[in-house]
């Protein structure tokens, strides 16, 4: 008999005919965010959930009672949605899905950058709203990206990632910061510097560029005192997780101006961002796009099936967070 496999929210196509052919497989297919009841019952009627990053499993949802299910097979590589401890008292096995998703999300960290720094977000504004009047010597002048210094806070795949395409791409200094030391041959070919405290980091970096899991010990590692450290010609760009910001101490720096600007794919609340971000035009503000390419979220998708076959077949799971 089919292994019963429930989905949260629609895979692309591809991946999505692969799960019919393998498993009984109930797909959500009006694609709108389920709610924890939702969530409750597809933990008590399936062998497999596989949730997204948008989907919260914290531990009510987790202890609900005569579960059958046994793996949460998770479409995404961050896990801060689900509470690991509950998952783990619960007997239940998390997976997830690294690397696949490495280069796209470090191509819009890239795009981020390169949108506050050259105000292109508030370009494309002003020439829609019919307001350009033309080239002129003063206008609209920006900071150079070529040469200036990139600060990653957190330095595992998706931050090296960044770091190899601003160095290579652009000349930029690198310095990071992260718990810690990088390999060498990572060090050699960046020339990266590790700064020892985050306001060392702060103080040097031109562009601060968030690379850190969600968690305990990350909430609001940026916030109203450590923004402080920050140049005034600085910008933050965030493709990690909102809650690493403190968003109404960062939106009080962009108005301001104790920082320049900043590039942001990721919220507190999402997708119901603080609106006080809406009204800045020194934000160029993405919705959640790292990983959304077609490539990325097919290869997602695959590594959450190589997941679901190695936990059926009771081999060694390619991506066991807990
Ligand atoms: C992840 O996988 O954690 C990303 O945020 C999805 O884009």
């Amino acid at each position: 008999m089919k292994k019963k496999v429930f989905i949260t929210r629609r895979w692309t196509e591809s991946v999505e005919t692969k799960l019919r052919n393998l498993y009984d497989v109930t797909l959500n297919e009006s694609d709108r965010p389920l709610t924890p009841d939702e969530f409750k019952v597809a933990l008590q009627n399936y062998d497999a959930v596989c949730p997204t990053v948008c989907d919260s499993f914290p531990a009510d949802v987790l202890n609900v009672e005569n579960k059958r299910c046994k793996i949460l097979a998770n479409f995404g590589v961050g896990y801060n949605h689900i509470d690991i401890a509950a998952a783990k008292e619960n007997g239940l096995i998390v997976t997830n899905t690294p690397n696949v998703l490495t280069q796209s999300t470090a191509d819009i960290a890239m795009t981020l950058l390169l949108m506050t720094a050259r105000r292109g977000a508030e370009g494309d504004r002003l020439v829609r709203a019919k307001k350009w009047t033309g080239w002129c010597p003063t206008s609209m002048l920006s900071s150079n990206v070529t040469g200036a210094t990139l600060g990653l806070i957190g330095f595992g795949r998706i931050g090296q990632a960044m770091a190899r395409k601003a160095h290579h791409g652009f000349d930029m200094n690198i310095i990071y910061f992260n718990p810690s030391a990088a390999d060498e041959y990572v060090i050699q070919d960046l020339n990266a510097k590790r700064c020892n405290t985050l306001e060392e980091l702060l103080r040097q970096a031109d562009f601060v560029s968030l690379h850190c899991p969600a968690g305990a010990n990350t909430k609001h590692l940026i916030n109203a005192e450590t923004l402080k450290f920050m140049k005034p010609t600085a910008h933050l760009i965030n493709t990690a997780r909102g809650d690493v910001v403190d968003s109404l101490a960062l939106i009080d720096a962009l108005k301001t101006k104790k920082i320049a600007g900043a590039g942001l794919d990721v919220y507190e609340n999402e997708p119901n961002l603080n609106a006080g971000f809406l009204e800045l035009e020194n934000a160029a503000l993405l919705p959640h796009l790292g990983s959304a390419t077609l490539e990325t979220r097919t290869a997602m998708g695959e590594k959450v099936l190589a997941n679901l076959a190695a936990y059926f077949a009771g081999t060694a799971l390619p991506d066991l967070v807990v």
